[in-house]
């Protein structure tokens, strides 16, 4: 059966690339009636120093846009990760499967560490195999990420394949099938799997970004989102009508894939309407679109956030019906490595 997984880090500043590349796709995995877990990722957040007052609050605030965007948390599983300590038991394992080497690849480390890399967290480092855990702890089929994720990714399948063959016997002496661990499925892709920045079209649009004008975040208000698309780079000449006519222009690009998704249409569809016009005709086009998809969830998020009490309760039942999948998954793993066990 399907089983779909994914997170999103509680660091603040959700933005579109965030809601289009990955939150939307959510929605659309649970309209499919797969079984799905979404998960606010803490533990990966504090691979950055997060203040420990405001991070309570970024955790609430993506459980809101979650709901907010349409995650019915009866259907889904919705649920924060420091609440499931398998999570953590299985990145312990799983460091004793990966290799140096594979970490040593990762290009999300060699970013976010910067030039100070001996001032790194151990955290940091870590970070693809604490999401290896999560994923396989769910033995999840699917995962829908945004274009960023996808090198992780790769890394989960090379730890669930390393797995199943170093424990390949034990694993079929505990009355398992061959395949203990799914080769998960990553589901990247469509008009906005990777989102790029307002002011330079080569840079991904991005929490981090020290211009607030390079993204638009899901809490702006409609003048803010209204004037940052209007202040959006872009070049001189009007839209082509075909989407190789997008290919050196990547801020061109970057707003027609914006207005596609946002659309839940393709490239090519919005330049069948728009192919000839000029910026000024088609930014305010994607301002309407834009505050007409976004201004609903950002007051919901308001609405929700006004009662914490309630986002905890529904995060407080998640935890529970997740680790009620992950713990039989850890069990199993335990006796297969060949820990002994109460019970
Ligand atoms: N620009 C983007 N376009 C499409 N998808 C994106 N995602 C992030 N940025 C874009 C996807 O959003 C999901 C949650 O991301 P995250 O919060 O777990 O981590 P992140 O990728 O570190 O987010 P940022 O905004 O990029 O933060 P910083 O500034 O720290 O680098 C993931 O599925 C991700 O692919």
């Amino acid at each position: 059966a399907e089983l779909v997984f994914s997170g999103v880090q509680p660091t603040g500043n959700l933005h579109l690339g965030n809601y289009l590349g990955a939150v939307k796709r959510f929605v659309e995995m649970q309209e499919r009636d797969a079984q799905c877990l979404y998960c606010v990722v803490d533990l990966h957040a504090i691979t950055l120093w997060q203040d420990p007052e405001a991070l309570k609050g970024q955790i609430r605030e993506v459980t809101a846009a979650f709901l907010a965007a349409g995650i019915d948390p009866k259907r889904s599983i919705v649920f924060n990760q420091s609440q499931v300590p398998q999570h953590a038991e299985l990145t312990w394992i799983f460091n004793c499967v990966a290799r140096l080497g594979w970490l040593n690849r990762m290009t999300q480390f060699k970013d976010k560490a910067g030039k100070d890399r001996e001032n790194a967290s151990i955290g940091l480092y870590d970070y693809p195999v604490l999401m290896a855990a999560d994923i396989l702890a769910y033995r999840a089929t699917h995962v829908p990420v945004g274009e960023d994720q996808k090198q992780h990714l790769e890394l989960t399948r090379d730890i669930a394949q390393k797995f199943n063959n170093d424990f390949a016997g034990s694993i079929l002496a505990h009355g398992h099938g061959e395949g203990f661990f799914p080769i998960t499925e990553p589901l990247i892709g469509g008009p906005a799997a990777r989102v790029m920045s307002l002011r330079d079209g080569t840079k991904k649009m991005s929490k981090s970004d020290a211009s607030d004008n390079s993204r638009i975040n899901l809490k702006d208000d409609v003048d803010t989102i209204a004037q940052k698309v209007r202040r959006a780079k872009t070049d001189p000449d009007a839209l082509p009508s075909e989407v190789e006519g997008l290919k050196s222009r990547p801020e061109a690009d970057n707003l027609v894939g914006i207005f596609a998704a946002l659309r839940g249409i393709s490239r090519e569809e919005v330049l069948r309407d728009f192919g000839g016009a000029q910026f000024s005709t088609f930014k305010p086009a994607l301002v309407d679109l834009a505050v007409a998809t976004l201004a609903p969830i950002g007051a919901e998020m308001q609405r929700l956030m006004a009662d914490p009490s309630h986002i905890d309760a529904v995060l407080a039942d998640g935890s529970e019906r997740a680790e009620a999948i992950a713990a039989p998954t850890l069990d199993a793993v335990k006796d297969i490595v060949g820990f002994v066990r109460r019970g």
